[in-house]
């Protein structure tokens, strides 16, 4: 029977009474597990109705502030550590598959198509960086002709799409096709730390817990391979001094990788440096569709 006097021990359960004839069960499973959670939350945190009024506003500013540019509710996410906690469930480890991380909010699909080889630090200013590595299948198979998207930051911390108009056009990214052996390399600058966004809701959030907003230097790497997961993952620089403080949480020990640091001279593909340079290289693994989708 319908209780008439809820109070805080008997609410839960009318909630999730009234999910009895949602039509779609994972739906109602979810909405239970919600409820039970989000109530438990609540007896626990035992708000004041201020605060209660402080977290709709909270919330609302957040989705104020999300449009096609600018995703204040990912970035929630991400520096909760929801995002890596869903990445996890859904793309565990698993023999020697690389690992894969967070997406971030600075990849687009005006990805400019590039050659193996090609310089893609544009009018970005750096320390020149070669990068180089293979991709293959969990079995060993070199995976040819596969589609790679790279972007980083700058020197100081920034990608091309929070300065177009400085740097007239995009810089720090390429879509590349790995070659017939499964190698891919390009130049670039290397990258270095920067912040998440502040100026919004997650900075105040950021602000408010005593954190830092910073990430350790990164380069982000997409995969894309036909019978393949999509591996979406970063490779990081061990001597950043947030490697073990990522505001968003996207670090993992097997993405770590150092950069070598090299003299004037030729470089592995023949180039000839007037200046010192940084190589760096990564083998990526990626995991069988097995009839999932990608
Ligand atoms: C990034 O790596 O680009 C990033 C990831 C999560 C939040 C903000 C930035
Ligand atoms: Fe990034």
């Amino acid at each position: 029977m319908a209780a008439r006097e809820l109070d805080e021990h008997n609410i839960t359960q009318a909630v999730i009474e009234r999910f009895a004839n949602a039509p779609d069960a994972r739906v109602k499973e979810v909405c239970t597990s919600l409820v039970k959670h989000l109530h438990d939350f609540v007896r626990d945190v035992r708000p004041s109705e201020e605060e209660w009024g402080y977290a709709i506003d909270f919330l609302t500013r957040t989705g104020k502030m999300c449009d096609g540019a600018r995703q204040e509710f990912i970035l929630l996410s991400d520096t909760l550590g929801v995002s890596t906690l869903v990445d996890s469930i859904n793309h565990p480890v698993t023999g020697n598959i690389t690992q894969s991380t967070v997406l971030g909010p600075f990849h687009t699909e005006l990805m400019p198509d590039c050659k193996l080889g090609d310089d893609i630090h544009g009018n970005m200013k750096g320390e020149p960086c070669y990068v180089f590595g293979t991709l293959k299948s969990e079995d060993g198979t070199p995976l040819a002709n596969a589609q790679m998207d790279v972007w980083h930051s700058d020197d100081d911390g920034f990608y091309d799409v929070q300065q177009m108009e400085k740097l007239g056009g995009p810089a720090g990214r390429g879509r590349f096709r790995t070659d017939k052996y499964g190698r891919f390399w390009f130049w670039t600058i290397k990258p270095t730390c920067y912040p998440v966004p502040t100026d919004g809701p997650v900075g105040e959030m950021l602000r408010g817990q005593g954190r830092h907003p910073m990430r350790p230097a990164h380069l982000h790497f997409i995969f894309i391979a036909d019978g393949h997961r999509k591996l979406v993952t970063h490779v990081f620089d061990p001597t950043d001094q947030y490697i073990d403080s990522d505001a968003v949480f996207g670090v993992k020990e097997s993405l770590i990788r150092e950069y070598k640091e090299c003299p004037p001279g030729a470089a592995p593909d023949g180039t000839v440096m007037k200046d010192k340079y940084v190589i760096i290289t990564y083998d990526f693994v990626m995991a069988k569709a097995h009839g999932k989708a990608a």
